[in-house]
């Protein structure tokens, strides 16, 4: 049975950066994942963990302790591995630069960062996870970073992934060479190869949308749940939310389902963030055999404008996506 680090060698011929970089990146990656998944699991034992931190983010939403201590534990992880130049957060307002000026080493590798996704869910106990995205920096070195070392398109990432922490924890991650998860042997702290080479299936199962906002929705959304509920050919699709974005995404490569954060009268953006979201789930998305749209548009073709960009975002099996752009065409 591989371990992430043995799998990560075995493959080094098709990954067309530095191994030995990508190693030490996963370094700092599953040391911060596994410092968390101990928080959550006693999530609920330590007042430590659960409940707001009393802090309003970035984003305008309660922060969670957990998001705080996530976003903390990951920084921290990449600063000791020297392999990170800078990182953007969903949870920091600017971007933060690892290695100063100087500095006799400089890394090239840029990570953007959803450190807690899904925070509603920590304290009642439902699966969380973190998403990840790495990309390789514009400014050459020694020159220092800009913001345009973090508004680069979804198709120039290097590597992208999430950890989901559910009834076991999964880490999952693609380079372009497929998507692949490896399993948390808790006892030993080692991620284990358990899921290779994961493609959504052909069957169609799954519509995942949060449809209490159902009011608020364009009537290409509307008309879209409408036709996921027709008793027809293979439909009605099971509806299925869990309201973290990793666990109804890992779910819905698992089982066939289409994910779907529409716009809606109030935000007519969406919610979700373009670079630590959607973006990295749509590279998943890509590499599993799916298609991920803003509605109209691919979304690793979508120039970020700023760090926080949010767009409406779809994911899944091919067929459901297009069905579901034809219905907002209409
Ligand atoms: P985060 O916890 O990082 O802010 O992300 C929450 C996101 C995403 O995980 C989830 O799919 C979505 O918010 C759920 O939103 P609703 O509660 O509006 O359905
Ligand atoms: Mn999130
Ligand atoms: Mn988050």
């Amino acid at each position: 049975m591989y371990t992430l680090g043995e799998f990560i060698i075995e493959n080094r011929d098709r990954f067309l950066y530095s191994t030995e970089e990508l190693l030490r990146l996963f370094s700092s990656i599953k040391l911060a994942a596994k410092a968390i998944n101990k928080e959550v699991n006693k999530a609920g034992l330590t007042e430590k963990i659960i409940g707001s931190s009393g802090i309003t983010n970035i984003q305008g939403e309660n922060q969670q302790k957990l998001d705080d201590f996530a976003h903390r534990v990951f920084i921290e992880s990449f600063k000791s591995r020297n392999v990170v130049c800078g990182i953007a957060s969903e949870e920091s307002k600017d971007f933060i630069v690892i290695v100063e000026k100087g500095e006799k080493e400089n890394p090239k590798y840029i990570v953007l960062i959803d450190p807690l996704d899904g925070s509603s869910n920590i304290d009642v106990n439902v699966s969380i996870g973190t998403i990840f995205s790495v990309y390789i920096r514009r400014t050459p070195i020694p020159m220092d970073l800009t913001i345009e070392d973090f508004l680069q398109k979804g198709n120039k990432q290097i590597l992208a992934g999430y950890i989901i922490y559910g009834s076991s924890t999964i880490l999952v991650y693609t380079t372009g060479n497929g998507v692949h998860g490896f399993t948390l042997d808790p006892s030993i702290g080692t991620f284990y190869l358990s899921h290779p080479n994961l493609r959504f299936p052909e069957i169609e199962r799954i519509y995942s949308i949060n449809e209490g906002n159902y009011a608020k929705f364009p009537n290409g959304i509307k008309k879209f749940i409408k036709y996921c509920q027709e008793k027809k050919e293979n439909r009605p699709y099971t509806a299925r939310y869990i309201g973290s974005l990793v666990g109804d995404f890992h779910r819905n490569m698992i089982q066939g389902g289409i994910y779907i954060y529409p716009k809606t009268e109030h935000s007519p953006e969406g919610k979700l963030r373009l670079l630590y979201e959607c973006n990295p789930m749509a590279f998943l998305t890509e590499q599993a055999g799916g298609k991920a749209s803003d509605g109209k548009k691919r979304i690793l073709d979508i120039k970020p404008l700023n760090l926080h960009q949010r767009t409406p975002f779809i994911c899944g099996p091919v067929r459901m996506v297009s069905k579901l752009e034809e219905f907002m065409d209409r």
